[in-house]
């Protein structure tokens, strides 16, 4: 069933929303690192990000963050609220993140998904993305990044 629900940019004052709605995910927030409100802040205000939060009435119940390097978009932070899910609102973010970076020019899209996150992976793939085995290299320069 899809549900009529208001899609719209992020903001700040939606942040204790997003950590919430990550925590319950299983998303577990980098609160100290880059998803502490000042980290969070700089993003927002960044241009070229597409953040995007769907709402039913107040409530968030699907987030999805939008970034490019130039050369990629990528989507990051794809959640939707488990009462809510399977009504297409996670397929509906991403389209929507996809078509803020094609307008920048953006023509090739990723994401990363952890290799037992079957539900992510159909969704994905359901919008077109082929899914390809990789590594993940990663170095942080401090742990809580
Ligand atoms: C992954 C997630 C965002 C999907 O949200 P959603 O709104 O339920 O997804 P959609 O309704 O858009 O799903 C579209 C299609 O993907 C497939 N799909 C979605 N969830 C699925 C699941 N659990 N098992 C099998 N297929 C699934 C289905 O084909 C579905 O279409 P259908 O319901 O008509 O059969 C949600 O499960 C979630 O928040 N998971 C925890 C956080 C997470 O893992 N995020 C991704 C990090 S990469």
């Amino acid at each position: 069933m899809t549900i009529a629900l208001r899609i719209r940019r992020l903001r700040l004052a939606d942040y204790d929303a997003m950590i919430h709605l990550f925590r319950v995910c299983g998303l577990s927030p980098r609160t100290k690192g880059r998803e502490s409100r000042t980290a969070m802040a700089a993003q927002l205000r960044t241009p070229r990000n597409r953040y995007l939060g769907a709402f039913d009435g107040a409530r968030l119940v699907g987030t999805v963050f939008g970034t490019h390097d130039s050369r990629k978009g990528w989507i990051n932070r794809l959640a939707v609220d488990p009462a809510y899910r399977r009504r297409r609102i996670a397929s509906q973010l991403v389209r929507l993140c996809e078509r803020g970076l094609r307008a920048q020019g953006i023509e090739i899209f990723a994401a990363l998904i952890e290799p037992d996150n079957s539900a992510s992976e159909a969704v994905f793939r359901g919008l077109g993305y082929e899914i390809h085995p990789m590594l993940y290299a990663r170095r942080k320069l401090h742990a809580g990044v």
